[in-house]
């Protein structure tokens, strides 16, 4: 794992946009994989203020709410319309079909997507509790596309974005790990001292479903970008 820290998280956001920048300038980055939450905002104002051109590219994000429409302001398809997509338009961009509620047929489609645009560059965030995506802590490693019930912290934690944490969607819909470890470069971006312990077992811990980021130690091309707080841990 390489792991870059700079003194706040504007200045980590610069280290991480200049990897997207530097992929996209050489061409290698056909399949960008995104995530949301507030972690990735910073890389992706730098990204709508940059000269970037992502119209030949296609977009995959990680994972959506079950239940929420595409138009919701809090699903996360709206999410990435607002921060990057309205700025920056894509080929292709692709989510889980969060309005869909048969699970089988929503994953099946996804996995096929993921198998059809192999991720040159995913974006991560990490939850306080060490998950990626929505893989929280006892996931299977081998999982892909999957159907799952958010934590009590995952919910608690994404409660801030909603007026009342009873509006909070208590399902949604993930890639696997094994999808996210299927991507060609991975970059984690975490910032701030809350997700100082998470970092820690992610980077020094032993590999465990446990701290479902920990399977990172064993993928070839991972980059943690972290803020101070966040590596304060290290
Ligand atoms: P955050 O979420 O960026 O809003 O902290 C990250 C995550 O839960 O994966």
């Amino acid at each position: 794992m390489k792991i870059i820290t700079e003194k706040t998280a504007q200045a980590a956001s610069a280290r991480a946009f200049d990897i997207v920048n530097g992929l996209s300038k050489q061409e290698q980055l056909k399949v960008l994989g995104l995530a949301t939450g507030s972690t990735p905002l910073g890389l992706y104002k730098l990204i709508r203020e940059s000269d970037l051109d992502f119209s030949q590219c296609t977009s995959v994000n990680l994972d959506e709410y079950v239940g929420l429409k595409s138009t919701d302001p809090q699903s996360y398809h709206y999410f990435m319309q607002k921060h990057l997509f309205s700025a920056k338009p894509f080929k292709e961009s692709f989510f889980p079909d969060g309005v869909n509620p048969d699970a089988a047929a929503v994953t099946r489609e996804y996995d096929r997507v993921l198998a059809q645009h192999p991720i040159d560059l995913q974006v991560l965030g990490i939850g306080q509790n060490g998950h990626i995506g929505f893989n929280e802590p006892g996931t299977s490693f081998d999982s892909h596309t999957h159907h799952v019930a958010l934590t009590e912290s995952t919910i608690k934690a994404n409660a801030r974005f909603f007026d009342n944490p009873d509006q909070v969607p208590r399902y949604a819909y993930t890639m696997g790990i094994a999808s996210i470890m299927a991507a060609k470069r991975i970059i984690l971006l975490a910032f701030g001292k809350e997700k100082a312990a998470a970092v820690r077992q992610t980077v020094k811990g032993p590999v465990t479903p446990t701290v479902p980021a920990s399977i990172l130690q064993r993928h070839s091309d991972v980059t943690l970008v972290l803020d101070k707080a966040a590596a304060s841990r290290l």
